[in-house]
């Protein structure tokens, strides 16, 4: 006997997608770190410990050597690091204005003052012909952001900040893996700063961050500012803070390490499906990168129609997100640095047009089509 037919509008309802499913992302493993999480518990001991001792050795190796130190977020990690190479108040940082507003706070945080950046048409990333013209006198430091998953021009930026002697400290927060000729995002600096948000491509359950550096002095400092400034239990030779990657979030961490590898081959893969399936549609896709530059944290296309399509997007169940709507130099929070609107236009344009859509290495191919689908008939719509 067949069973009961559902009535048509349910059974014609698709599930919703979301952006980024965590849970489907990580049901492989769930019992993996449900045991890591309990051996932590068991342990008693939750903070500095020999979980992250081992996740930092792990993702420094991982990385292809030098030294991690794991801290409580990408923001602090961004602080700890532009502290730690000599930028203080007064001091003026180089950055892109269309990232997430956490690069900048971490700047204005140690009183220093964000120099915008505009960025490459094509990219999002910070253009490399641009960085001479921004570079004021006060400037110590550079912070370009792999924005998307997507290695910046670092050889170019190198050239740039030696010849102006600017401090590199990478925001590597969406580029974990990304790699050209084998060095990987946020080893080519100073400081490389990752962020262990929950959705990022290496993700905890909760916050977390790490700064990758290739000073064995540099990282024993940077031990020292998150814990107190302590050297030794109560001794305090510096003013530091509380910034610590705690223990739970670091077994968490080195079970899902092995992974990672896996999960971005499989991001360049579904991005690659979604370049065949979007290429007859009028969006702009993101520009192809050299194998193993991109580790595609986000799959993010360009439409002058952003709004139009994230409505019929939304209608047909499917979320999107924008990645980011508000450049920073617009932002009420950050207008006392003078910068005016179409100060900066490409990075302005980028905000105005990206729209991330679902994405994430546990998607089916199925669900890429839908989304290109849902796209297709939204064009038609437009037209109609
Ligand atoms: C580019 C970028 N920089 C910095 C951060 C800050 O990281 P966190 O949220 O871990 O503080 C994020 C993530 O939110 C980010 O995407």
């Amino acid at each position: 006997m067949s069973a009961p037919q559902r009535p048509d509008t349910e059974s014609a309802r698709p599930p919703h997608l979301p952006v980024f499913d965590l849970r489907a992302h990580d049901a492989a493993l769930s019992a993996e770190i449900a045991g890591a999480v309990s051996r932590v518990l068991r342990s008693g001991w939750f903070v500095l410990g020999p979980e992250l001792e081992a996740f930092e050795k792990a993702f420094a190796a991982w990385l292809g050597g030098g030294y991690v130190v794991g801290v409580a977020s990408g923001t602090d990690a961004l602080q700890l690091a532009l502290a730690a190479a000599g930028v203080g108040a007064g001091d003026g940082v180089l950055t892109v204005p269309n990232t997430a507003v956490p690069t900048v706070s971490a700047i204005t945080a140690l009183g220093a003052r964000p120099r915008f950046v505009d960025v490459s048409p094509d990219t999002a990333l910070i253009d490399p012909a641009a960085i001479d013209a921004a570079v004021a006198p006060d400037c110590r430091a550079i912070v370009p952001v792999h924005l998307y998953g997507r290695l910046a021009e670092m050889e170019a930026i190198g050239e740039v900040a030696r010849r102006h002697r600017l401090a590199i400290i990478e925001d590597a927060a969406q580029a974990h893996g990304a790699r050209r000729s084998g060095r990987a995002a946020g080893t080519w600096g100073e400081f490389g700063c990752f962020s262990f948000y929950p959705s990022k491509n290496l993700g905890a359950y909760g916050d977390g961050g790490a700064i990758w550096t290739a000073s064995a002095e540099d990282a024993a400092r940077l031990r020292e500012m998150r814990n107190y400034g302590q050297r030794d239990r109560y001794v305090h030779a510096s003013v530091g803070v509380n910034s610590r990657l705690d223990e739970i979030q670091a077994a968490i961490l080195a079970t899902k390490l092995p992974h990672l590898e896996r999960w971005n081959q499989r991001r360049r893969e579904l991005a690659g499906t979604y370049r065949r399936l979007l290429e007859p549609l009028p969006l702009r896709l993101p520009a192809p990168a050299p194998p193993g530059e991109h580790v595609y944290h986000l799959f993010t296309v360009r439409s002058a129609h952003r709004a139009h399509l994230r409505e019929a997007l939304a209608a047909a169940g499917i979320a999107t997100q924008i990645h980011y709507p508000i450049p920073v130099h617009r932002q009420q929070a950050y207008r006392d640095l003078g910068y005016p609107a179409g100060a900066f236009p490409e990075a302005e344009a980028w905000c105005a047009e990206t729209l991330s859509l679902p994405f994430s290495p546990a998607l089916g191919e199925n669900a890429l089509q839908r989304v290109a689908a849902a796209l297709a008939a939204a064009r038609e719509g437009e037209r109609g």
